[in-house]
């Protein structure tokens, strides 16, 4: 990664987007220290990342990788919740109450006792968030969190991200989902080879068709559309990201004397 210079804000909640091989991944990792910058600084809640312990980073950045099975290890889904809580030196009551809403939060209860190897690829990354949930991080960093999710538990995320925000939370996501991004954040960072290609509202950068292109995405479907509607209707904003906005537009372009 080369000339990158990202700021975010504590409380803001962002997505990362790009093709594979971008860099999404490596600058993710910088920012709890698992990779440190041989040029330049990385600074998190004021600490400088090349001088500050993995181990106190950690406890204040959550990281969900992108394969799960890169950080579960423990014999029952659990235990795998416990381990990092334990780790932090909290007591037994605590733990046992922080793991009971962290199983219940990711829909894991009735594997409580599993293996975490002997579930699903879906549902190994609802652990590995479980895990990260539990110890309440002030930066709280998913990679790729919908990926082999089904839409009921991809929303369930999502009511999670938003649960995550209103608490004050700071939320980075790595995601190849547009429709999830553009529906939940309010900040799309695109990155391609390695830096950084548009930063900005989600209906600037979707509308944004270069920097789409730069990075291998599509834009969301509406938004595709009023595009393709611009065409004919120059009126038509493509700054859309929303079934609603569009609609409007359509229906004031059908009825120009409509209020609203
Ligand atoms: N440990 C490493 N050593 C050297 N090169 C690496 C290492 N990890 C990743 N890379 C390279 O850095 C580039 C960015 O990788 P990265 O994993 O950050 O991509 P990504 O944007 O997360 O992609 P994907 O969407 O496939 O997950 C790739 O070209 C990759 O091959
Ligand atoms: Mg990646």
């Amino acid at each position: 990664m080369n000339g990158v210079n990202l700021s975010v804000r504590s409380g803001e909640k962002i997505a990362i987007m790009g093709e594979n091989g971008a860099g999404k991944t490596t600058l993710i990792k910088h920012i709890n220290g698992l990779l440190k910058p041989t040029r330049g600084e990385v600074k998190v809640l004021g600490y400088d990342t090349k001088k500050t312990p993995v181990s106190l980073l950690a406890r204040h950045v959550g990281l969900v990788l992108q394969n799960p099975d890169h950080q579960l290890f423990a014999e029952t889904v659990e235990e795998e919740i416990a381990f990092a809580l334990r780790n932090f030196g909290y007591p037994d009551d605590i733990v046992k109450k922080r793991v009971e809403w962290a199983l219940n939060v990711m829909d894991l209860a009735r594997y409580r006792r599993t293996s975490p190897f002997l579930l699903s690829g879906g549902e190994r990354k609802r652990v590995a968030i479980a895990s990260i949930l539990s110890y309440d991080p002030e930066i709280v960093i998913f990679d790729e969190p919908t990926t082999g999710q089904d839409y009921l538990q991809k929303q369930k995320i999502a009511q999670i991200l938003n649960l995550l925000s209103l608490q004050g939370k700071t939320i980075i996501v790595v995601t190849h989902d547009i429709e999830f991004a553009a529906e939940n954040f309010e900040r799309i960072v695109v990155l391609s080879r390695g830096t950084i290609v548009a930063d900005g509202r989600p209906e600037d950068v979707f509308s944004d068709i270069d920097a789409i292109r730069k990075a291998r995405l599509l834009p969301p479907q509406i938004t595709a559309c009023a595009i393709e509607l611009q065409k004919h209707y120059p009126q038509i904003n493509v700054k859309t990201i929303s079934v609603d906005g569009l609609c409007q537009q359509i229906l004031k372009l059908v009825n120009p004397f409509l209020s609203s």
